[in-house]
Formats: structure tokens, C-alpha cells, sequence
């Protein structure tokens, strides 16, 4: 794999753009790094974001050692078949708008997968994506704060590319897969990486230059959660309701079993409940 996205310049000093180099203006495009194996691409991006490192800074690996996935838990990360990457963004928003933007990340992957794989892709609020209720791509986003406002954000994508069923753990076989899997064919990392990365920017922008309603829109289509039952656990209790709706805020509205009452949900763990 070639993640490395500093082009060669032609005799008149123009970058040319190599096949499968991202269509971005900023993601990918700056002094990026490409590990063959690190601990976790986030805890490498905070370090170099930290240190200065300019929005759009990029880390991939072939492997982690610690990948770090949400609530705690561990990613699989074996070398070679899949993407693991993070991107340093330096968003000028409020740290409440942090869930909307990564909704739209999400989005955005989920966008360039659709796109470039013609796989049908649902999403899991906030940040899970599936195939065939299969998770496929994990989203860990992480903020640093500087006073009251952003200092950046590191976004860590995992993507589930050419891993083959043998394999997964006993644990995620049945509750993960990979484009390989559904689609029966191996796919080219750079190509997805560089597709991804133009999905994520185009929603990027939308949500830091204050128009995210086209962003809520397609999210709303785009997620099976909406209109599922669902069980969430606060780790205090365990409620069930309907999800009717995400808020502009990137929350999940859930309709209480029982008195029907509004729950706005920020974060946590959802369950999709069978009927
Ligand atoms: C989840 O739990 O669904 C989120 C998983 C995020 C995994 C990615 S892989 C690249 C980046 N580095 C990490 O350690 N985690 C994220």
C-alpha cells in the first residue's frame, strides 16, 4: 500500500495527481505518515496534533498493536487486509457540534463506500456501518480542548476491507464482515482510502461552514436505526423505546416504551432490538 499523497510536480512545479490520489483539497495533502505497525493511528495523530500538526495531517498503518475502538473496546486490526487511519481536523465550532461532525463523517464513508463499491450500506447511529447488519467500518473520534473552544479533533476510521471470514475472532464473527466478504472480491486500500477521504471532506465542509442540512438529510435516510427498537444501557438502567429521529445536534431521539416520552440520546451504546 502507498498511502503517501505528496505528489511529484511536473516541469512547470504543478502537482500531478497520480490514479487513486485523493480528489481533496486539505485531507491527506499535508505531511502525512504511514506506519507498518503502531500501537493506534488516533493516540499517533493527538501526539503530532499536539505538536502543531496542521488539519488534514493524515496517519495510516498496516497494522495496530492497541487499536482503540468506542466505549473502551479493543479494534482488530491485523496487518495488510484492511485501513486504519486518522485524520487531524482543526474544526472552528463549538464543542457541542462535535457529534454532528461526526455524523458526517460517517456519512461521508459510508457515501464513497456505497459509491465506489455499489454495496448496500446502512448506518448504525452514531458511527457504525453495515453490511447485511455485518459492521464494516468503526469511526473513534477524540477532541482536545484549548480553553472553552477546539483545540482539534482526531477522527479514526476503520475500515474492514479485504479481511476474509477465517479471519475474524469467534467474538466478531458473527456481528462483523468486510467488502470482501460482501461482495465476494478484494478491493484496492489506496483506491478506498482515497474515496473515503473525499467523502469525509465534502461533509466536512458542509458542517464547518454552517450548512449541515443537507448532511441531516441523507444521514436520516442512510440509518437503520431510525424507525428500529432499540435498548440503551446509561449504566445505570436499561431503557427500551423507538428511535423516531436524530436531532440537529447529531442525538438520537428515542420514543419511550411505556409513557412515550422524548429521550434525546448523546452518546453511549444502542442496541437494535429484533421483533
Ligand atoms: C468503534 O468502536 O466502532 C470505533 C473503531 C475505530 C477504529 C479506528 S482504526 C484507526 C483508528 N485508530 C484507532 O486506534 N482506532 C481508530
Amino acid at each position: 500500500m502507498n498511502p503517501h499523497f505528496d505528489f511529484p510536480r511536473n516541469k512547470d512545479g504543478f502537482p500531478e495527481r497520480p490514479d487513486g490520489a485523493p480528489n481533496t483539497a486539505f485531507l491527506g495533502r499535508g505531511a502525512n505518515e504511514h506506519h507498518q505497525t503502531i500501537d493506534s493511528t488516533n493516540l499517533r495523530a493527538k501526539e503530532l496534533a499536539r505538536s502543531g500538526a496542521p488539519e488534514g495531517t493524515l496517519v495510516t498503518a498496516e497494522a495496530q498493536t492497541s487499536g482503540r475502538g468506542r466505549l473502551g473496546r479493543a479494534w482488530h486490526s491485523p496487518p495488510g487486509r484492511n485501513l486504519y487511519f486518522s485524520l487531524v481536523l482543526r474544526p472552528n465550532i463549538s464543542p457541542e457540534r462535535l457529534p454532528i461532525l461526526t455524523l458526517a463523517a460517517g456519512l461521508g464513508v459510508a457515501e464513497a463506500l456505497r459509491d465506489i463499491t455499489g454495496l448496500g450500506l446502512e448506518i448504525k447511529w452514531p458511527n457504525d456501518i453495515l453490511i447485511n447488519k455485518m459492521k464494516v467500518v468503526g469511526i473513534l473520534s477524540e477532541m482536545e480542548m484549548l480553553g472553552a473552544g477546539v483545540s482539534f479533533v482526531v477522527l479514526g476510521i476503520g475500515i474492514n476491507v479485504n479481511l476474509e471470514q477465517g479471519d475474524l475472532p469467534e467474538e466478531l464473527a458473527p456481528l462483523a464482515a468486510s467488502l470482501l466478504i460482501a461482495s465476494g472480491r478484494p478491493w484496492d486500500r489506496v483506491e478506498i482510502l482515497a474515496g473515503v477521504l473525499s467523502g469525509v471532506e465534502h461533509n466536512y465542509l458542509e458542517i464547518i461552514q454552517g450548512r449541515p442540512q443537507g448532511v441531516l438529510a441523507r444521514y436520516r435516510r442512510a440509518c437503520a436505526t431510525i424507525g428500529s427498537k432499540v435498548r440503551l444501557a446509561d449504566g445505570v438502567q436499561i431503557l427500551e423505546g423507538l428511535a423516531v429521529d436524530i436531532d440537529e445536534n447529531g442525538a438520537l431521539v428515542v420514543e419511550l416504551s411505556g409513557d412515550g416520552s422524548l429521550l434525546t440520546v448523546s452518546a453511549g451504546e444502542v442496541t437494535l432490538v429484533k421483533e
